[in-house]
């Protein structure tokens, strides 16, 4: 990366709000917006288009024979044409991200796309091992938690405004699950960089974090302290 790139690495849990925030805060900054998960949910998506969700064994070679990337604005294609978000944020497809995303040549094919978006420009890349994998140099790392109850919240008005049909239950249920997968697989596992600001959004409008976030950045308050994933929030 070279000294004027100026890219922030967001991770977070799933429903901490790293996709309010960091859209809003590469606005601000005239940077491109990445939803790394985006793309795990572009390869989850042809997994199961081809009914192949439960054949895991097929996974890699149906996705190294795909091509999964995106334009310059952030939008994402699949074999050249562009997906609808709606079609990456389906049940089906949030049920079986995860699993998909545990896949080591997956995050490979993944990783590397995603190095390449950033190689020429400062963006604000969102996802669970940014700052700890894919942009290990990035400029600021921020990692953004919630409590599990507020996140499902948030997710479960997100999808009932989309129109569809499902119990906060159900959405507590996936989060809980998609957790317990991202925190604890082998490869990649979603962590909390050793020097990443750790802000708890419960309680927290997405102005005022991406205000903080601004305070960061501008006056590079990197805070390098060895915060565990459970461990106390600065803010
Ligand atoms: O941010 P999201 O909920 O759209 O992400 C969907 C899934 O993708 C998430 O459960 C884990 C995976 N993911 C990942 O493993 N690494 C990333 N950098 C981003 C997402």
């Amino acid at each position: 990366m070279n000294k004027k790139n100026r890219s922030i690495a967001i991770d977070g849990d799933s429903g901490s709000g790293k996709s309010t925030v960091g859209k809003m805060l590469a606005s601000r900054l005239g940077f491109l917006f990445v939803d790394s998960g985006l793309l795990y949910r572009a390869a989850t998506f042809i997994i199961t288009s081809k009914h192949k969700e439960n054949e895991p064994r097929l996974w890699t070679n149906i996705i190294k024979n795909s091509s999964i990337d995106l334009d310059s604005k952030g939008k994402v294609k699949i074999n050249n044409d562009f997906v609808d978000l709606k079609d990456l944020r389906s049940e089906i497809v949030d049920k079986w991200v995860s699993p998909v995303s545990t896949v080591k040549e997956i995050r490979s094919v993944i990783t590397n796309t995603l190095r390449k978006i950033a190689s020429d420009k400062s963006v604000v890349m969102v996802g669970r091992d940014i700052g700890t994998v894919v942009l290990k140099d990035a400029f600021l790392k921020i990692y953004l938690t919630a409590s599990l109850t507020e996140r499902a919240k948030r997710r479960f008005m997100e999808l009932i405004g989309k129109g569809e049909k499902i119990t906060f239950q159900d959405v507590l249920e996936n989060l809980k699950e998609r957790d317990i997968i991202d925190s604890s697989r082998d490869v990649a596992p979603l962590m909390v960089a050793s020097d990443a600001v750790v802000i708890d959004t419960t309680n927290i409008s997405a102005d005022d974090v991406v205000n903080k976030i601004i305070e960061f950045y501008k006056g590079r308050e990197y805070v390098i302290r060895n915060i565990p994933r459970t461990g106390e929030s600065i803010i």
